[in-house]
């Protein structure tokens, strides 16, 4: 059977457009940390990638935190921007398009989708009644709400009450719709639990909702009623489709869709589930539109047990963290320690402890040891061995061999803890069998043949481990590399990957014997508690 998203060697993956309230903070960073990591291992298998990050601009929540700081909104927005794109560079990110809600190409996308519902008599004006938070940008149920009238994630503000004409969208008539698709489509939502949330959310009846404010100015006016605006999150949601136009282009939602649509992947938090697993799939079908692949909805980090957020203030710099320890650390730890799906505490002793023991010491340590000896004995050669002749019970290429599938397998189902833990087992396998085998003393008593092979074989684990992990520390990896005598830029964007040669490469025994060797440099600097 015909499969629209995988018969195409073309990956479109998105991040939240985030809200420009604020400088972007690390649960921002979280999301787009994962979704290079994907997007990179994507490009790494060969694959035409399209990663799309941006930012959501307007809405009441911007205007009013302009209005606060006494700036125009549009010069509000833009100056947060700037943030946001050095935190992109900062943190290694290689997204492909960058979207701004008020952009000018937006607003024809989002007039010509909104006219296409229009016809399909999918929008009607009525009265709007209920608890609104700004914060999340979205009128709330009671049974959502504290007893003092807070919304659940933003327990500092206050939600409000709003009594106001307002046009809807019928998201009612897509219920069975999207029953039937939920069923047809098991893996359209992860993980399990975000889906069983959203089944029991649709199976409750589905309500429609409002997409037009009329006391909102910073926003596009409705084509068809300019007394009312587009809510915020009918016009965010259609960023991914503008985002997908060739920056020269005509912005036509035919030009939009040519090459790229359907997405891939949604990678969001779970606080939008619902409007990327419900709403906008709806609004899809109303238009007549093919639906994304797959939207995964991961946890928060949190603090103190609360979601670490603007609205709260209770977050991390992503800024400080990365210019205390570096990008790598930074997508590394959050990536291993935080089960990608659930909740996770942050905590900077944890950091801390997990680089120096993953990283410096397990990792580095076997690297740089190994090398050492390399130069000492073999004049800083790899040693060369023909690899069909070591056992296959032989302690590093029995987990070396099967660690590519595996780890493509986690990589897939953005499992990013279990791909570390996984090339950990070969690291600290590696550091055993070292320590077993003990080199020095094959060297000492003249046994060259059983020494070659384990200096060849650590090397080779770790050229497959950084190989592995690249998408998640690219530096690190190409230091590795570098020392074990490559050229290759894994930050290279352009870098021609094909499927061939990640097979290849992730084979245990690719890499090539008497090959010459860099200097053994420290990969990552041990970090000193504070
Ligand atoms: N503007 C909307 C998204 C529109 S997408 C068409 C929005 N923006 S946001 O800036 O508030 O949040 C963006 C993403 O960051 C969400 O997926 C949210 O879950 C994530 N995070 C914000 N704080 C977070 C944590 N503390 N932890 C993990 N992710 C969190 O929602």
């Amino acid at each position: 059977m015909k499969n629209m998203y995988t018969d195409k060697n073309t990956f479109a993956i998105t991040t939240p457009l985030y809200y420009v309230n604020d400088l972007p903070h690390i649960g921002s960073a979280y999301t787009t940390i994962a979704a290079d990591t994907l997007a990179r291992f994507q490009r790494l298998q060969g694959r035409s990638v399209l990663m799309i990050t941006g930012t959501d601009e307007h809405g009441q929540k911007i205007q009013r935190t302009a209005e606060n700081k006494g700036r125009n909104p549009k010069e509000h927005c833009d100056s947060v921007v700037r943030g946001f794109e050095s935190l992109w560079e900062q943190l290694n990110i290689q997204y492909d398009r960058f979207i701004r809600t008020t952009a000018p190409n937006h607003e024809k996308i989002v007039k010509e989708f909104f006219q296409r519902v229009w016809e399909k008599e999918d929008i009607y004006l009525s009265q709007q009644k209920g608890w609104y938070c700004v914060s999340c940008e979205e009128f709330k149920e009671e049974r959502e709400l504290t007893e003092d009238k807070h919304c659940v994630i933003h327990t500092n503000q206050k939600v409000e009450w709003r009594d106001e004409q307002n046009y809807f969208f019928r998201l009612s008539r897509y219920q069975e719709r999207l029953q039937a698709f939920y069923q047809d489509r098991q893996e359209f939502i992860q993980p399990q639990s975000r889906r069983n949330e959203v089944l029991s959310f649709v199976n409750q009846g589905l309500q429609d909702f409002s997409i037009s404010r009329v006391n909102v100015d910073w926003a596009f006016k409705l084509p068809v009623d300019s007394s009312h605006t587009i809510y915020v999150w009918f016009d965010a949601l259609l960023g991914y489709v503008t985002a997908l136009l060739d920056p020269d282009s005509e912005p036509t939602l035919e030009n939009a869709l040519s090459k790229w649509w359907p997405i891939n992947l949604h990678l969001i938090g779970k606080d939008i589930l619902r409007f990327h697993a419900v709403y906008w799939p709806a609004m899809l079908m109303s238009a007549d539109l093919p639906l994304p692949e797959r939207v995964f909805g991961h946890g928060f980090l949190t603090k103190d047990g609360k979601k670490m957020g603007k609205s709260l203030n209770n977050t991390l710099d992503p800024f400080e963290l990365i210019q205390k320890y570096g990008s790598d650390a930074v997508r590394y730890y959050f990536l291993k320690e935080i089960e990608f799906g659930v909740d996770g505490d942050f905590n900077e002793n944890r950091f801390i402890n997990v680089l120096n023991a993953d990283l410096a010491n397990d990792l580095g340590n076997l690297l740089n040891r190994t090398l050492k000896m390399a130069h000492k004995y073999f004049n800083g050669q790899i040693p060369k061995i023909n690899v069909q002749e070591v056992e296959v019970t032989h302690p590093l290429k029995k987990i070396g061999m099967g660690l590519g599938e595996k780890v493509t397998q986690a990589y897939t189902s953005l499992d990013f803890s279990q791909v570390c833990e996984a090339v950990l087992i070969l690291v600290r396998t590696g550091n055993k069998y070292i320590d077993e085998t003990a080199p020095w003393s094959l060297y000492k008593q003249g046994q060259l043949e059983a020494l070659t092979e384990v200096l060849y074989s650590v090397l080779e684990s770790v050229r497959l481990v950084a190989y592995l992990l690249s998408p998640i520390i690219p530096n690190i990896s190409n230091a590795i590399y570098q020392q074990l005598g490559f050229s290759n830029n894994f930050n290279d964007k352009s870098a021609i990957n094909s499927s061939e040669t990640f097979v290849k490469q992730v084979s245990w025994g690719a890499l090539p014997g008497n090959q010459l060797l860099g200097q053994p440099q420290p990969i990552f600097q041990r970090i000193d508690m504070i």
